[in-house]
């Protein structure tokens, strides 16, 4: 994350929670199976949003703990999750005492050694972290141009072949593992726009320059109903015994 105004952004997206809903895509099943451990149980799902992993978890049939800071958006999310308010860096679970810890989309809006701790806390031993974004596949050429006109940061032509682990040399921790899962979601103009408007850049942005940006979406968009590709990057690691 680049971006000067990344404090501001973090908090941003309490009064797009409805556009959130309403536009961005949910996650591949076999990405979140992927993430947890065998025979999973309980799971914290950490800076939920509106709730697009916990929906997924719920599926899979576990108990889902669904943290997250603002209300507008934890109002959003299914009330069969344990829905509580906290943060990454102050998660409000005992230690030990969840099977998994999943993050959608907002690793990258903490502060890594706290929240590292703090996941790692919570983790039994055995327990995993799963970490999730879902990337805009800009190898077709209307998504590019989509992802110039919202200046998206979530190009699947910026995965790097050999990345940089999102964390390493954590203690109690083991090196994250990397999959990518390729997946689609069916738009139209109206949830395109809802996903162009949920983004914090656009939300903290001047109405009349919002408005330019969806306006622009709607002149590019393929008509009709229509398939969006994605492209989720996966990490997942493991709670060890240390310390
Ligand atoms: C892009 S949304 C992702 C929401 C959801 N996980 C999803 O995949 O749709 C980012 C979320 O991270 C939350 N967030 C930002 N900073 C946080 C922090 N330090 N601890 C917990 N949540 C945080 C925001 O409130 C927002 O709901």
């Amino acid at each position: 994350m680049t971006s000067d105004n990344w404090a501001e952004r973090r908090v941003a997206f309490g009064p797009a929670a409805q556009d959130y809903v309403a536009g961005r895509p949910s996650y591949p099943l076999d990405a979140l199976r992927w993430a947890l451990p065998a025979g999973a149980h309980s799971v914290l799902d950490l800076a939920a949003g509106t709730g697009k992993v916990t929906e997924r978890l719920l599926e899979l049939g576990l108990e889902v703990h669904a943290v997250e800071p603002l209300a507008e958006m934890r109002a959003a999310i299914p009330a069969a999750a344990d829905r509580l308010d906290g943060t990454a860096e102050a998660i409000p679970l005992p230690d030990a005492s969840v099977d998994a810890v999943t993050v959608g989309q907002a690793f990258h809006w903490f502060d890594p050694p706290a929240a590292l701790a703090e996941m790692r806390r919570v983790l039994r031993p055995g327990g995993t972290i799963g970490l999730f974004w879902n990337l805009l596949d800009d190898s077709e050429p209307w998504v590019r141009e989509f992802t110039e006109v919202i200046a998206a940061e979530e190009r699947a032509s910026e995965i790097a072949p050999e990345p940089q682990p999102v964390w390493t040399g954590v203690d109690g921790l083991s090196e994250p593992e990397r999959a990518l899962f390729r997946h689609e979601e069916t738009y139209d103009a109206d949830r395109l726009v809802a996903y162009t408007v949920s983004r914090s850049q656009a939300i903290l942005l001047p109405d009349a320059e919002r408005a330019a940006i969806t306006e622009r979406v709607r002149a590019i968009t393929p008509g009709g109903e229509f398939a969006l590709p994605l492209v989720c990057e996966a990490w997942r690691g493991v709670r060890t015994a240390r310390p």
